[in-house]
């Protein structure tokens, strides 16, 4: 129970450090919760126009998610590694730096499903560009590829995997609650399109 607290923590705080703000901060553009959805993560900060930025707030978001479940189960305990990715995408949504105000976790939930269990995150990895290849959208790319992570997980019975990322799915869904409002009216800005929302 102690391990298991301090994985929680240690990724709480891995998962908190909000990488989409401090780099479009450093990169001139000011506030990135002023741009575009507002979110701090890699699709908005790409709504800059600046793709390495971008491709940069991606890495890092998902690579503390990683981290978090590398460290945790190499240093603590091999049971440790699973809640410490999960605790890194409750900070990454939450974080107490921002008030609890953050990000909607799609970077740090395949960084720690691919932690987790390569092939599952790399099923939801797939389908995310799969599905952003057809129809240009971030959010839609994310709703179905993390829906489908649980599924990827039961088919390569990774039980508990399969139930963290049940929990990652409904999470990441919640936090995508008006970017879903925008697709079902059909107002969804596209990859690519900067003028749109
Ligand atoms: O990673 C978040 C993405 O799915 C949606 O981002 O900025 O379009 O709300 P955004």
């Amino acid at each position: 129970p102690e391990t298991t607290t301090l994985a929680i923590a240690i990724g709480y705080c891995l998962g908190s450090i909000p990488f989409g703000l401090v780099l479009a901060r450093i990169g001139g553009y000011g506030d990135i919760r002023k741009i575009g959805s507002g979110n701090i993560g890699a699709t908005n900060v790409l709504r800059t126009g600046n793709k390495p930025l971008a491709l940069a707030t991606l890495l890092l978001d998902s690579g503390k998610g990683a981290i978090a479940v590398f460290l945790c189960g190499y240093l603590l305990a091999p049971e440790a590694a699973i809640p410490a990715g999960v605790a890194a995408v409750f900070g990454h949504n939450f974080p107490i730096w921002l008030k609890f105000k953050g990000g909607k976790g799609v970077a740090t939930t395949l960084g720690t499903l691919l932690a987790m269990a390569w092939p599952v995150g790399l099923g939801a990895c797939a389908t995310w560009l799969v599905v952003a290849a057809l129809f240009r959208i971030s959010s839609l790319a994310a709703l179905v590829g993390l829906a489908l992570a649980p599924a990827f997980a039961w088919y390569l019975h990774q039980d508990l995997v399969m139930w963290a990322s049940v929990i990652l799915a409904i999470l990441a869904w919640i936090r995508h609650h008006t970017n879903i409002k925008r697709l079902l009216s059909g107002n969804e800005p596209r990859i690519g399109k900067k003028k749109e929302n």
